[in-house]
Formats: C-alpha cells, structure tokens, sequence
C-alpha cells in the first residue's frame, strides 16, 4: 500500500498478519535499479572475475584483458615515440591480433599515421573462459587508435577461407577505395583448402633424419634432450600448404582482381632463418620448406603486380617471443640464450622494434638493400658473428644446472606471461574483472 511520510512516498508491505515493513520510495527505486544492471550483465553475459594463468600444453589459456591493455599501449607509446615519414596511408594486416602482424598494425598507424583494416582468428569469451590474448589486443588496438581519431576496422575468421577475401574486399571497396600496403604475417596449425575443401594440418618436424636436440621447459627450467622422427612427405606438403606461399597468393590475386590495389602497392611476409643449431627443426625442416615456397611465392607475386609498380618481399624477422615460436622445440632455449648475449650487446628487440626497423630502413627507406636472395633482413643483428658466436658457445655448455646464469631463461618466462596479459607489475590480478570486452565495428565470422 503507498502511503505519505513527511512528504516522502512510502511502501507498507504486508509481511504477515501483525508485522509491517516500511520502504521508503527512492529505496525501491534504487534496488530497482540494481536489478536491472544485473539483468543486463546476465543478458550481455559478463561476468566479472579474477584471472590467472592456466595452460593446456605450452599455451595459456587464460588471458588478462587489462594486461593485454598494457602490452598494446607499452608498444604504441614507442611506435608515437618513432615516427616515419612518407609511410604507407592504408594498411591491410593479415594476422594483426599478435606478434609481428600487431607490432605491423601498430607501427602502421602510430608511427606512419596510415589507417588500418585488420584480419585475424580470435576467440572472443564465453561463460567463465576469457577472451584469446588477441582478442583484447585488438580491443585495446582499436580503443587508442579511436582516441587518437585513426580509422581502424576488424574482421576475425579464417584468412584461408574465399569468404573472409570476399568481405575484406568489400569493406575496402565501401571505405578505402584502395590499399597501398598489405602484411602477411599469419601463423596457423591448420587450413582448409578454399577450393578442394580439403584440411591440412602443419608439423614440426625435421626432414630426412632424426633431429637430437636441446629444449627447456621453462615452467621448471629443465634442459632435455629432444627427439624428433623426420616428417613423410605428406606432412611436408601438408606444412607447406598451411604455411607456404599459396595463400598469400590467393590475397594478392583477389585483391587485383578486385582493383583495390593501389599504385605500387607493397606486400610484406615474414620469414625465419635463424642459426645452424636449430636448422635440423627450423629451417632444413618442414617449417623451413614452407618458408622456400614462401620466399618464391615473392618472386611470383612481384611479377603479377609489376604493372602497377607494385612489390612484394620476405622479411626474414628476428626470433621473438610469441605463440608461435613457443610450439618449436628448441627454439625457446635458443632465443633465450640470443637474448642474454642481445641485451648484453644492448642489441635486443622486440616485434615493435623490429617492424619499426623494418619500415624506417627498408619498405620506407631511400634505399632498399636486399640479400643476395632478394630478402629483407631485419634478423641481421641476431645473425651478426659476434653474436652467434657467444650464443653458441652458450649452447654448448647449457644444461639444467647453469641455464640461469647462462640464458636470459627469466626475460623468456616474463615475456611469455606477457603474451597473455600477465606478470604487468601495474596490474592488481587479484582484483575480479569483467572479462567480457566487445571489439568496436568488428565483422566476426566466427
Ligand atoms: P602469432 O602466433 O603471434 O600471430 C599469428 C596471427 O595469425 C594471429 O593474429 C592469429 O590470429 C592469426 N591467425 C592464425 N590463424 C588464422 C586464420 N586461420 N585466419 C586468420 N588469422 C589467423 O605469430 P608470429 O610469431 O607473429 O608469426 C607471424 C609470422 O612471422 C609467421 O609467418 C612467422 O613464421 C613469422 N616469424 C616469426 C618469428 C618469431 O620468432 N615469432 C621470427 C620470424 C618470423
């Protein structure tokens, strides 16, 4: 029943025959309110908790979206802090949610100005599971470069599929006309042919014999030895046509078709090479096969675009910490030994230095000097001699006992955390967190 209090509206709720509880008005109004947003979280489906790492194999499952925050805008404060002049204006990055394809998408619009359309495969959260780590770059990505008033654009789905071509086209068509730069830095274990409908799967494996090597563990810092049987011959094709030149082919082919290539376009796809002691498993391997068909697919693509001036090249990138090197078994305890000798060198970079590099002294350059295979070199630091010699000598001597003093095996495990959003001394992690972030204009395909 309402009734009047003092001028105020209140409620008498008849609780039983004899006791009455009295509300004021702006009391119920208040809790209906509070309802309503909890409504409107269980229907959105946010959930606030606290985030910690979790793994399945060598990868996170978790991922923290404050941390991830944290990480894009630690790399856009040094790409405002490194500018390039006559830089590209419209930017299409395939693979931009991690790694090097990020680190393009950032040194693309806060170095160089240009504006971005970014292509990637990312899970966004469901229920009590967080987001992929690229999920929240790119909501962070996208968040800064809004604020900066930079044209941004997303599409998340399968790069290898006819359709996500189709779609990104059009968006370019609709908001572009053209694009004048396009990185290709996709790393992926599987693909579905666009036109036999047929999976492959990609492996590590070496080539012809047995590869025995050294790996870490760095949860327990253990030094192992690694054995690994050589690929068949259809893993090999199977690797090549995942990570192989085929698909980036494909972009380039459609996006001429289409006539959205602007005049001298580049293209840009990033290739490994790396010491001898990880050769037998990197390079000579099946990974390494697919980089050869990578590299002549350059060549191609270069011929098919030379009417408008147009270019493409393989950077052959530094080893960094990402997702995808994690899964190559001695990789890691290579590069974190490259990492103790870099830093000691005050040599060491990361994916954000390294594009920076790669744009201001070769794509952007007065000058572009190439190897003698026509490649890009921005590793050529990690393969300088000095450095290769010391990173050998402390591969030969490193076992489980000395690993901490010899390698950087800590600066390897924080920049793994890292990847994910973790081990950000500004970051409270036991605080509860909505997990559940949206990507602003984002075409989700998955
Ligand atoms: P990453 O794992 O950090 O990034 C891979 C990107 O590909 C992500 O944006 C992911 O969303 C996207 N992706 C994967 N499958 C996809 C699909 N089906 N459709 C759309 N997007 C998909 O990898 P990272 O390390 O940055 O590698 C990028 C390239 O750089 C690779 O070609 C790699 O071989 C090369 N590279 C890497 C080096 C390293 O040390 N990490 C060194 C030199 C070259």
């Amino acid at each position: 029943m309402l009734t009047y209090e003092g001028g105020r509206a209140v409620y008498l709720i008849n609780v039983s025959i004899d006791v009455k509880i009295k509300m004021d008005f702006s009391i119920i109004l208040h809790l209906f309110i509070i309802f309503l947003i909890i409504l409107l979280f269980k229907v959105k489906g946010g959930v606030e908790m606290i985030i910690k790492p979790k793994f399945r194999g060598p990868i996170c499952i978790m991922s923290h979206p404050e941390g991830c925050e944290q990480n894009v805008l630690d790399q856009i404060n040094y790409a405002k802090e490194h500018k390039i002049d006559n830089g590209p204006k419209k930017v299409l990055v395939i693979g931009s949610s991690t790694g090097y394809g990020l680190a393009s998408r950032i040194i693309s619009t806060f170095s160089a100005g240009a504006e971005t359309i970014g292509v990637f495969y990312e899970r966004p959260a469901v229920k009590n599971r967080t987001a992929s780590a690229g999920w929240y770059n790119t909501v962070a990505f996208d968040k800064a470069a809004k604020e900066s008033g930079y044209y941004s654009r997303s599409i998340n789905g399968d790069a290898f599929s006819e359709e996500l071509k189709r779609e990104t086209i059009e968006l370019i068509k609709k908001d572009w006309g053209k694009v004048d730069l396009i990185i290709y830095s996709l790393a992926a274990p599987r693909r579905i042919h666009p036109i036999t409908g047929e999976t492959y799967s990609s492996v590590i494996k070496p080539i012809g014999k047995p590869f025995v090597g050294k790996t870490i563990d760095f949860h327990d810092h253990k030094v192992t030895d690694v054995v690994l049987e050589p690929a068949s011959e259809l893993e090999i094709a199977q690797t090549v046509a995942v990570m192989g030149g085929e698909d980036w082919e494909m972009w380039i082919d459609a996006l001429k078709e289409a006539d959205v290539l602007a005049e001298k376009a580049t293209t840009v796809a990033y290739s490994y090479i790396g010491p001898e002691v990880t050769h037998a498993i990197y390079r000579s391997g099946t990974i390494g096969r697919a980089k050869d068909h990578l590299e002549d697919t350059a060549i191609k693509i270069s011929e098919r675009i030379s009417h408008i001036g147009g270019r493409a090249f393989v950077s052959v990138n530094k080893a960094v910490v990402t997702q995808a090197s994690l899964a190559i078994p001695a990789v890691p305890l290579y590069i974190s030994i490259l990492y103790k000798v870099m830093k000691e060198k005050e040599l060491h970079e990361d994916c954000i230095e390294q594009i920076y590099r790669l744009y201001k002294d070769w794509l952007y350059a007065d000058k572009l000097i190439l190897d003698n295979q026509g490649r890009i070199r921005v590793d050529d630091w990690e393969m300088r001699e000095d450095v290769q010699e010391e990173v050998l000598q402390l591969w030969n001597e490193v076992n489980s006992d000395n690993v901490n003093e010899l390698s950087d095996i800590d600066g390897f495990a924080k920049d793994f955390f890292k990847l994910f959003g973790f081990g950000i001394d500004s970051i409270n992690y036991n605080q509860e967190i909505n997990q559940e972030v949206e990507i602003p204009n984002i075409i989700n395909k998955i």
